[in-house]
């Protein structure tokens, strides 16, 4: 009987009333136990009376539990579903570094005022080459061996985020201030440093006036909010077709503070990306007038920057998928 009690369930109010005048209705069960008392002899009584009172009190705490339930549900109904047992566990994937840090570089621009743009990743000769003073034949378009497409016209994989400089530039009047993340495409040997797709952001600022000393100071502001308030950079002269004068960035090793290891060689430099003010036969490709305007540009690539964040020595390992590599970057 007190089993019955203990391990009554009820599922509808029909059911807890059946319940409820089995065990305390009149003529119920404990009506009869209580009557049968009277038979015992007097020296089980003792012990009979506390199994009676046993499942009396085991039947009313059930009773009062499914009052209650049935009083906080709407329907005359509860599942069989114990919402007391703690929730289902869901493991948590995390976010894969590469698009981490990618945030983190776009965040950092965003805060002085450079919004995001986005171009295609299958570009024409001209937004990838042409307009950016690479002309046909140009030694220069050897620098990024592009997978070119089959068939009518000249298009390619862009080579570079800088395509999105001449969409912006012709679409648009400046001041221009803005990010072009994504992905770029080239035709290399995978290595351990070279991957034939990889990611970078491009920074473009025109406006009046822009000078070297803006994109200098831009520059330094990143590489400290990027690597640490203690960063160094250095700008070293190089050259790109679509810049003039060009440079190329590198910041003091952050893992060395510049004394020198292994990850920057032992020069306490390492490069992160190529800068310089945009040519002004660029921009009048672009409709933009070169008397008036002036401005400077930046591409970056957001592996090499991932690896030197956290001194990963193989670039493939970003695109294999081993759980055990990605877990590390939650
Ligand atoms: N597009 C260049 C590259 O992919 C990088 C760059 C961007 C250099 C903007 C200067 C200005 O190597």
């Amino acid at each position: 009987m007190l089993e019955e009690a203990l391990s009554f369930h009820a599922e509808s109010k029909e059911q807890l009333e059946a319940f409820k005048s089995r065990f305390l209705g009149k003529k119920g069960v404990l009506t009869e136990l209580f009557a049968q008392m009277k038979t015992v002899g007097a020296e089980d009584r003792k012990e009979f009376g506390q199994k009676v009172n046993a499942i009396k009190q085991a039947a009313e705490e059930k009773i009062s539990h499914y009052v209650a339930v049935f009083e906080n549900s709407e329907s005359n109904t509860v599942s069989d579903t114990d919402l007391s047992l703690p929730g289902q566990f869901y493991p948590l994937g995390s976010m894969h570094p590469v698009s981490k840090v990618r945030r983190q570089i776009l965040e950092i621009f965003s805060r002085i005022g450079f919004t995001i743009a986005e171009g295609p990743e299958i570009e024409d000769d001209w937004h990838n080459f042409s307009a950016l003073n690479f002309p046909p034949e140009h030694p220069a378009r050897d620098m990024q061996d592009t997978f070119f497409m089959e068939g009518e016209g000249q298009f390619a994989l862009r080579t570079h985020t800088s395509s999105v400089q001449v969409r912006i530039m012709e679409n648009g009047k400046p001041p221009i201030r803005i990010t072009a993340p994504g992905r770029v495409y080239r035709n290399e040997a995978i290595s351990a440093r070279a991957h034939c797709l990889f990611h970078q952001v491009e920074g473009l600022y025109i406006d009046k006036n822009v000078s070297f000393a803006d994109l200098k100071q831009t520059l330094l502001y990143f590489a400290k909010e990027m690597f640490g308030a203690d960063t160094k950079i250095r700008l070293r002269p190089s050259y790109f077709p679509f810049t003039e004068p060009s440079a190329e960035m590198d910041v003091s090793c952050n893992i060395c503070s510049g004394k020198g290891c292994n990850i920057c060689k032992g020069t306490g430099w390492l490069e992160i990306m190529g800068c310089g003010m945009v040519d002004p036969q660029v921009l009048t490709n672009c409709g933009i007038d070169p008397q008036h305007y002036s401005g400077y540009a930046f591409g970056m690539g957001v592996e090499r920057i991932t690896m030197l964040k956290y001194s990963i020595k193989d670039l493939r390992l970003f695109f294999e998928n081993d759980i055990k590599f990605l877990e590390q970057f939650r």
